[in-house]
């Protein structure tokens, strides 16, 4: 599942649209039912309009009906593997369980990591009162 995962978040850092930060980034995201959404970064001149792969990936599926997320895998960085930014994780956490498993890998070779949604998100921002 982790290889088959990391495949697809690498195949879609391929359509990484990076012309400001030459940085593609790749994910793949794993529903409950077997689907694989996944996205890649789309960045904007206005730099700050920029999205990130994560987000791209989890939107796609929300507007495409999928609520429950089995996993998440992360492509990009040649020296290191890129993990979710701060707020890619706030945003996953919407959606996905503290025990999501994440895998991030770099966009070619070397050793994937995994971890947990909660693991990278300790005391995420709930609104529960
Ligand atoms: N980026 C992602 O798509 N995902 C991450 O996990 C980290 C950063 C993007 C944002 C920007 O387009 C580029 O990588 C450099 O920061």
């Amino acid at each position: 599942m982790q290889t088959f995962l990391v495949k697809a978040a690498r195949a879609a850092a391929a359509h990484a649209h990076c012309p400001y930060s030459q940085y593609p980034v790749g994910a793949a995201l794993l529903t409950a039912d077997g689907q694989v959404y996944t996205g890649c970064n789309v960045e904007n001149v206005s730099y700050g309009l920029s999205i990130c792969a994560e987000r791209t990936a989890l939107f796609k599926a929300v507007s495409a009906g999928c609520r429950d997320f089995a996993a998440l895998a992360v492509a990009g960085g040649d020296k290191q593997p890129a993990a979710p930014c701060g707020a890619c994780r706030q945003v996953l956490a919407e959606f996905c369980s503290p025990g999501t498993p994440v895998v991030v890998a770099r966009l070619k070779g070397g050793k994937a990591i995994t971890t947990t949604l909660g693991a990278l998100l300790p005391m995420g921002f709930a609104s529960l009162k």
